[in-house]
């Protein structure tokens, strides 16, 4: 069966989880195919609330194997406190939580010198999550880094290759003036969590052959979204990985032919956390009402997020970068009780109506949205099932979203839980 890509069409934080989770029961197998600790992806089901950071949130399905692809950067010891975490909840992974071989260790000099480079920058600075994602990609780039495979060698050599590693990591400390890492320290710890870790590791590549040959449903799950993308979102104000449909191809080990269906998140207003061009960015009570009805607060840092208003430029990028064919829009009930519901449908640049979305970032900055604007809908409970219930100015907004993207959106989301999901005739 042809793959399925869910994947972020704003600044991540869309909700892709919700709809992962809603879509799992068809697939075999998720597969998390960038990123690392920096993601926090939120489930509601009925046993409560589940907070994912690295492990890919399908593994909440007893039947789905869960695999972290060869395109992430993993954090070890993260992801043995996020594994801790479901164990004390009796999610059973045994056998089902796979690792590939070929992703990319995040080392703690990766983080050390992520907040080292961010403190440096100062308010220039990205606004990363602290988690160390920039070095550690820049690690694999220059072929420097550690690959989760390097946790299959013997102690000594685990030992040995963390120390140099570190010792490496010390050299780009030193620059900062920082004080070092102890090399021998940290090496113990990678030497102490070996044997937990090495059973999930395997060959990736192998098993996804074999998986198309079984006919098995695969599930790719994107983190963080398009516009943060390394090569086509606003950089430098970006994360350091593929978030779009390329990284779900070079992260994954799928071909393009074996994707069947990409489905774009997005919301229904737009957030950003961490610093960069926003264009519609609300500074102002619209704003502040949409984080507070929104809970727009990071899953992983706790920032609060920026908020705005929709913003179909950079939402029409998205869909033409990805090729989508459909999309999900997700916390439609958040804009519940806006008397005006405005959504950017160009931007001003010098004095100038554009209707693309710049790739350089110093025009984006200078980028002013141009506004329509439509009635809003009492703040109330939105329909749980079928979209004929929902208020008629909210069909109206979706719709017009819809058409002006010229694209279906298969899903609305009108809550956290599972059941408050609309899908819509042909999904
Ligand atoms: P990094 O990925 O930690 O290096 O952060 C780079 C930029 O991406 C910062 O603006 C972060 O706030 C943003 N970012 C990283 N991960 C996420 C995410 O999961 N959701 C939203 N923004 C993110």
């Amino acid at each position: 069966m042809p793959a399925t890509v869910i994947l972020g069409g704003q600044w991540g934080d869309e909700g892709k989880a919700k709809v992962v989770d809603f879509l799992m029961s068809r697939h075999d197998v998720v597969l998390r195919f960038q990123g690392g600790a920096n993601a926090g992806h939120t489930v509601v089901n009925d046993d409560g609330t589940f907070k994912f950071h690295q492990i890919p949130s399908g593994i909440l399905y007893p039947d789905v194997t869960a695999v972290m692809g060869n395109g992430m950067v993993i954090d070890p010891f993260a992801f043995r406190d996020e594994l801790g975490e479901l164990l004390k909840r009796s999610i059973d992974v045994a056998g089902r939580l796979l690792i590939s071989s070929a992703a990319q260790v995040v080392m703690p000099h990766h983080k050390f010198i992520d907040s080292l480079m961010e403190g440096e920058l100062k308010k220039n600075h990205i606004g990363s999550t602290g988690k160390g994602i920039g070095p550690a990609y820049s690690s694999k780039h220059s072929r420097r880094g550690m690959r989760m495979s390097d946790f299959l060698l013997s102690k000594e050599e685990l030992h040995e290759l963390v120390t140099r590693s570190t010792e490496w990591g010390n050299r780009y400390v030193e620059l900062f003036g920082a004080p070092p890492l102890s090399a021998k320290k940290i090496a113990a710890d990678f030497v102490n969590i070996q044997e937990l870790i090495s059973p999930m590791i395997i060959d990736t590549q192998e098993l996804v052959t074999k998986w198309k040959a079984d006919g098995k449903n695969i599930m790719l799950e994107g983190a963080q979204g398009t516009l943060l993308d390394i090569d086509h979102g606003t950089y430098p104000y970006v994360t350091s990985s593929n978030c779009s449909i390329g990284g779900a191809i070079s992260g994954s080990g799928l071909a393009p032919r074996d994707i069947g269906r990409a489905i774009g998140i997005f919301k229904a207003y737009a957030t950003r956390v961490g610093n960069g061009p926003f264009p519609t960015e609300l500074e102002d009570e619209t704003g502040d009402c949409l984080r507070d009805k929104g809970r727009e607060f990071g899953t992983t840092t706790g920032r609060p997020r920026r908020c705005g208003w929709f913003d179909l430029v950079a939402a029409r990028y998205a869909v033409n970068l990805n090729g989508l064919e459909e999309i999900a829009l997700t916390k439609l009930d958040v804009l519940s009780g806006q008397e005006k519901i405005r959504f950017c449908v160009a931007y001003e640049l010098d004095g100038e109506r554009i209707g693309y979305f710049p790739q350089n970032v110093h025009l984006l900055n200078r980028c002013k949205p141009i506004y329509e604007e439509m009635p809003g809908w009492p703040d109330q409970e939105l329909g749980r099932g079928d979209f004929e219930d929902l208020p008629e100015n909210a069909k109206a907004y979706v719709r017009t979203l819809e058409e002006r993207l010229g694209i279906h959106a298969s899903f609305i989301s009108t809550g956290p839980e599972r059941s408050s999901t609309i899908v819509r005739e042909d999904a």
